[in-house]
């Protein structure tokens, strides 16, 4: 049994950063850590049969600077996520979280993510058996519904079997997926949104910690979701983009403490893990590109992205790369700050 020590989950997952393929990597991870202490993070989906017949345990590798953080596991044997969970837990992780989300074909092909929004027995099998194999939270991520179902039929069956099952806390993406003709990543925006649905389950099952999911891209939109009687609010595309927005002042807003990350702490506190990452044999690109939207909104913002974007593949590229971005950017606010403003100028 895992013996590192125990977060709570609940409250941390007032808010979380949505799992993310190839985007929430653990150098992503340890740059959303350094925003937000108290913020859930989530691994990039890893799939039970990667770790379990690939033997793929390189891909559990983080920091653990990332705590508390949760590993996705995708996959549809029940034995099979059972293991991969112990791997889980092993590797020091705070919770597994099952994929019944994910449309792209390459999961459809393997029976896993949201078509098995149409086999709540299944899920139910696999959350029992990762129940009992580990002790850590056993949560599941998942849709509304599929292609024709009815939600509001389905969901809560749905939830149903899966808290009997052992599930201790869900993330709902509040639309469909439809497994048929459109791409991933129209599965993200096309089918429309129904948080009531989701506020409804909340009624239907109140001991229940329920995190929305889906389009929500504010700490104020976050905050009105909390409001309003859910316990949770994952954000995907927007905490990746804009991370100062969502997660500089997630603790403060969110969780009541009285700390916040400016993108300019964020940037000298990667120095030191940019410099282990390339002395480790890594590439500086590698964590930079997940840097990118650091400054999203504020002055300095397109210089940043463009130096970054244009030195930080170069063979050699160091942390001296990213010291001249930040400084362009301190360059650019200090010439606003120096700028006498419209009001000086007409009174002079
Ligand atoms: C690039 C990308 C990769 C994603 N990969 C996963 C994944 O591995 N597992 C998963 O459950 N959802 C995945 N999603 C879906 C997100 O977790 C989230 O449910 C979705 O983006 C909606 O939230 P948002 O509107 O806040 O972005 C991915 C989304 C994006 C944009």
């Amino acid at each position: 049994m895992s013996e590192h020590k125990r977060y709570n989950l609940h409250h941390h997952a007032r808010l979380s950063v949505a799992p993310m393929m190839d985007w929430t990597d653990r150098h992503c991870r340890y740059l959303h850590r350094l925003l937000s202490a108290d913020t859930l993070l989530y691994t990039e989906m890893v799939t039970s049969a990667a770790l379990v017949r690939g033997g793929a345990l390189r891909l559990l590798e983080f920091d653990v600077a990332e705590h508390p953080v949760a590993l996705q596991l995708g996959g549809s044997d029940p034995q099979e996520l059972a293991q991969a969970a112990k791997l889980g837990q092993a590797r020091g992780y705070d919770e597994i979280n099952l994929n019944v989300g994910c449309p792209s074909d390459r999961v459809q092909s393997g029976t896993f993510g949201a078509v098995l929004m149409k086999d709540p027995a299944r899920v139910a099998a696999c959350v029992s058996e990762m129940r009992a194999a580990v002790d850590i939270e056993i949560t599941v991520k998942c849709r509304i519904g599929v292609d024709d179902q009815d939600p509001e039929y389905v969901l809560p069956e749905f939830l149903a079997r899966i808290v009997a099952a052992g599930c201790e806390r869900v993330t709902i993406h509040a639309r469909k997926a439809w497994l048929q003709g459109l791409s991933p990543k129209e599965n993200r925006d096309i089918p429309p949104l129904d948080y009531d649905l989701v506020h409804r389950m909340k009624g239907l099952f109140p001991n229940l910690h329920i995190s929305v999911n889906g389009g929500i891209e504010s700490l104020d939109a976050a905050q009105g979701f909390l409001d309003a009687g859910l316990d949770g609010v994952m954000i995907g595309r927007t905490a990746y983009h804009q991370p100062t927005d969502i997660l500089g002042t997630a603790d403060q807003r969110i969780y009541g403490a009285d700390t916040q990350t400016t993108a300019q702490d964020a940037v000298l506190q990667m120095l030191p893990y940019i410099e282990s990452h390339l002395g480790a044999g890594g590439r500086l690109n590698q964590v930079t590109r997940h840097m990118l939207g650091l400054f999203a909104g504020r002055p300095g913002a397109r210089l940043w992205r463009r130096k970054l974007s244009e030195e930080a593949h170069k063979p050699g590229a160091g942390p001296e790369v990213v010291e001249a971005a930040l400084a362009q950017v301190q360059t650019v606010i200090q010439n606003a700050e120096d700028a006498p403003s419209e009001k000086e100028q007409s009174n002079a």
